[in-house]
């Protein structure tokens, strides 16, 4: 059976990452049939689209997508890129690679990150010239799927339960919702949990992340704290993620369009290489998966390595590289 995966560069690095991702997919010889889609600040200048009708259709038709990143338009682009694969946790590892200066070389994380609500609902008011206001939406419904995903992602692997991170000692309700919900189905589960403030969690993760495995978190704290842990373990070019729904699933990076370094051809592609192992793994190619993940992390140990993590080599280096110990 062929697989269809929509691929969506976006914008920045997001055109130089993504292709790389494509080149080691192919390289495996699966027989994988690529449709590429249009999305972000280019498009949009074009069309007056950021997202095309025709791209949220081909993530929400296909099997797969591997997306880049978006510049200034990426909440107008990811936002319902995630609804179009009905996208209800995002899964985002951050782990230490050997051979990497890290700040801390002992991290090794997985936030399950909760996709569809909390303040990035979508309810913003301006009430007038100097007020503003949010609305944070918590649904059992929503903490739910996201506690079952988080039950069947520990058990039976090595994993020791989950910790859960909420703040709802301040917001009793909405979080207080989030954390009673995911420790009840837990426990429905057999699956132990503990719970962190989350920002306690910011403090206690930089001082010794090794407490803390699997940390299951509402919208806003996953984002944050991912990309705080990013900083411990070397930086955006490293974190993958994917986003998980029914179906079909979305895989990209943590990082953005990194506008500094885009065009330059020196972007870290292993973020968007290892996003594709989890693909690969998500279709069900396990051993494929973990060849592609070795392969990067062989890489990562021994060079070449982007300007990022010190290095002077390309993309295109690091993804031969990758290719060659495939
Ligand atoms: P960013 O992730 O693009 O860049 C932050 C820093 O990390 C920069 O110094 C960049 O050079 C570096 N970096 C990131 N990825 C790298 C890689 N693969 N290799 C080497 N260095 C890398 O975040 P920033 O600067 O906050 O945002 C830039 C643009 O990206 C904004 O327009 C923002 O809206 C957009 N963005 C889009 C996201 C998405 O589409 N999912 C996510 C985050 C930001
Ligand atoms: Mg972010």
């Amino acid at each position: 059976m062929t697989h269809e995966i929509a691929v969506i560069p976006g914008d920045g690095i997001g055109q130089e990452v993504t292709p790389a991702a494509v080149d080691v997919l192919e390289s495996l010889e699966l027989g994988f049939e690529f449709v590429e889609g249009e999305a972000g600040d280019a498009v949009r200048e074009e069309t007056g689209e950021a997202l095309p009708q025709e791209t949220y259709d081909l993530a929400a038709s296909t099997d797969a997508t591997l997306f880049g990143a978006a510049g200034d338009s990426a909440a107008d682009v990811i936002l319902p890129l995630r609804e179009a694969v009905d996208s209800f946790v995002n899964v985002r590892p951050a782990k230490a690679y050997p051979g990497i200066d890290a700040v801390r070389p002992e991290t090794d994380l997985v936030f399950l990150r909760e996709n569809t609500e909390g303040v990035y609902a979508g309810h913003e008011d301006r009430l007038s010239e100097d007020v503003s206001t949010l609305t944070r939406v918590v649904t059992e419904s929503a903490s739910e799927r996201l506690a079952e995903f988080a039950c069947d992602y520990v058990s039976g692997t090595e994993h020791d339960g989950f910790t859960i991170a909420h703040k709802a000692n301040v917001m009793r309700e909405t979080d207080g919702l989030f954390r009673d919900t995911v420790k009840s189905v837990a426990e429905d589960n057999g699956i132990e949990t503990d719970e962190v403030l989350m920002d306690a969690f910011a403090t206690h993760v930089c001082l010794d992340p090794e407490q803390f495995d699997v940390v299951v978190c509402p919208n806003l704290a996953g984002d944050v704290l991912s990309d705080l842990a990013a900083g411990l373990v070397g930086g955006l070019g490293l974190l993958p993620s994917a986003n998980i729904g029914p179906d079909r699933a979305l895989f990209e990076p943590v990082h953005g369009t990194a506008p500094d370094i885009a065009g330059d051809g020196l972007a870290n592609p292993a973020a968007k290489i290892i996003s594709a192992a989890m693909l690969l793994e998500y279709l069900g190619y396990d051993e494929e998966a973990d060849a592609v993940t070795e392969a990067v992390e062989s890489t990562l140990a021994e060079g070449p390595h982007t300007p990022d993590l010190g290095g002077d080599a390309s993309t295109e280096d690091v993804t031969e590289a990758v290719i060659d110990r495939l």
